[in-house]
């Protein structure tokens, strides 16, 4: 009997040194696979550390966060992994490093990089000198883009940046006072010509990575941010309501981008995309936290204040803090920033979620999606090759 224990777990660590070493062996000697590789752009819902590289005080590189799975603070912004780490996970792809990384190679980036930065915004006016902006984002994908076409070859290169997976979340740092309240854009134009603006700002960078061969784009609406914590306790005089005036600029963006995108589907041959209603999967989960397995849906569990909406998570900003005993009660991790619970859940309605809640395509759909390389030709004209050669 011990003996058989003893052989059978001999074979199960023999198993799992096995495929330890060939998951790494892929990584070493296919420098093309056949996976589609994944781009992260955005905020600090996917931020998995590029703010550590710069000089902000948007940053999470300290205890608390990464309490839970890293046991390492890593600069995502909640107490584990994030979305784009369960999308990364269920497309079989390693987690996607973070773009400044120094230790990023190309090899790396055949299976995608991120390029989010927490406090980043559409604008260039949202968080400057603070952010990674959506353009500067843009800018360093198009250095990759140089990048794997010397390592690679053109041909392989296009192949890679057809498969891929663009994913984005913007918009949130654009809407949320007190980050716009100065930004020029915000106080020179209506609400609703400033939520053309961002979007503008949105699809004219979706256009350029489509112009380099991207056909596959999943995208974030911007969440109720007015109801978390943060929001919660914005306006000091009605503490507990949803930010009023935030909503107001979040409920528009969001009816204007499934049109925006519709026109880009229209006009764009081949561009396939997913839009998650993540207004919608958060704000049913800030009402109804215990249908999802949440004791506390609309106070952070990291922070200072009423529900603890004042982010000091971590003493930032040399303030105290409380910390929840079990994180696993909670929707917010700090004062904006869901829980690694919360961001599995979100992930598995942006993966597989039904077309009401993700579409015209969810991401497992777009990552299956084979036909943009063998069906439309990649559009590397003349003036694509310049514009990469900046
Ligand atoms: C294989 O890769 C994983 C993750 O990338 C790493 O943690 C591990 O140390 C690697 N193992 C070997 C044998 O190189
Ligand atoms: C970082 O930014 C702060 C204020 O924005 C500035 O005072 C400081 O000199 C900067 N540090 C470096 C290393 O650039
Ligand atoms: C992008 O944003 C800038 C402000 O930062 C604005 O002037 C410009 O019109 C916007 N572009 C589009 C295409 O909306
Ligand atoms: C935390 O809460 C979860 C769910 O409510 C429970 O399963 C788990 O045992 C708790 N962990 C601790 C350490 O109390
Ligand atoms: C979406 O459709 C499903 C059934 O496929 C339904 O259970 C769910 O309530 C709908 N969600 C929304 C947000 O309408």
């Amino acid at each position: 009997m011990e003996s058989s224990r003893l052989v059978s777990i001999i074979f199960i660590v023999y198993t799992i040194i096995l495929s330890t070493s060939s998951v790494n062996c892929t990584e070493n000697n296919n420098l093309v696979t056949n996976q589609a590789a994944l781009f992260v752009f955005g905020d600090s819902l996917f931020d998995a550390g590029n703010n550590n590289y710069i000089n902000t005080t948007f940053r999470s590189n300290f205890w608390p966060y990464g309490q839970t799975t890293f046991k390492f603070p890593t600069g995502r912004v909640s107490d584990g992994r994030v979305i784009p780490d369960f999308i990364a996970e269920n497309a079989w792809l390693p987690l996607i490093p973070p773009n400044l990384q120094p230790s990023n190679d190309n090899n790396q980036f055949t299976y995608g990089v991120s390029f989010a930065s927490a406090g980043a915004g559409a604008l260039v006016e949202t968080s400057p000198g603070m952010a990674i902006n959506l353009g500067t984002q843009l800018k360093s994908f198009k250095n990759v883009v140089r990048s794997l076409r010397s390592a690679l070859g053109e041909v392989e290169a296009n192949r890679v940046f057809s498969r891929a997976v663009y994913l984005f979340s913007i918009g949130g740092n654009d809407y949320f006072y007190p980050i716009s309240a100065t930004s020029s854009p915000f106080q020179s134009n209506s609400n609703e010509k400033f939520a053309d603006i961002v979007i503008g700002n949105t699809t004219s960078v979706i256009k350029e990575m489509y112009n380099m061969g991207g056909r596959k784009f999943g995208i974030l609406n911007v969440g109720a941010y007015d109801c978390a914590p943060a929001g919660l306790t914005l306006d000091r005089t009605n503490i507990g309501s949803c930010h009023g005036p935030v909503s107001e600029l979040i409920d528009l963006h969001n009816k204007k981008l499934p049109e925006a995108l519709r026109r880009l589907q229209r006009e764009l041959p081949g561009f396939r995309y997913a839009l998650h209603d993540y207004h919608t999967s958060l704000l049913e989960r800030i009402n109804n936290p215990m249908k999802y397995g949440f004791k506390e849906g609309n106070k952070a569990c990291c922070g200072s204040g009423p529900f603890r909406g004042t982010n000091t998570c971590g003493n930032r900003m040399g303030k105290s803090y409380e910390l929840c005993e079990n994180v696993t009660d909670y929707l917010f991790f700090d004062a904006a920033h869901l829980t690694e619970k919360a961001h599995r859940q979100i992930t598995e309605l942006i993966w597989s979620g039904p077309p009401n809640i993700t579409g015209p395509y969810n991401l497992k759909a777009l990552f299956e999606l084979n036909y943009a390389y063998i069906e439309s030709p990649l559009d590397v004209s003349d003036e694509n090759k310049d514009e990469v050669a900046l």
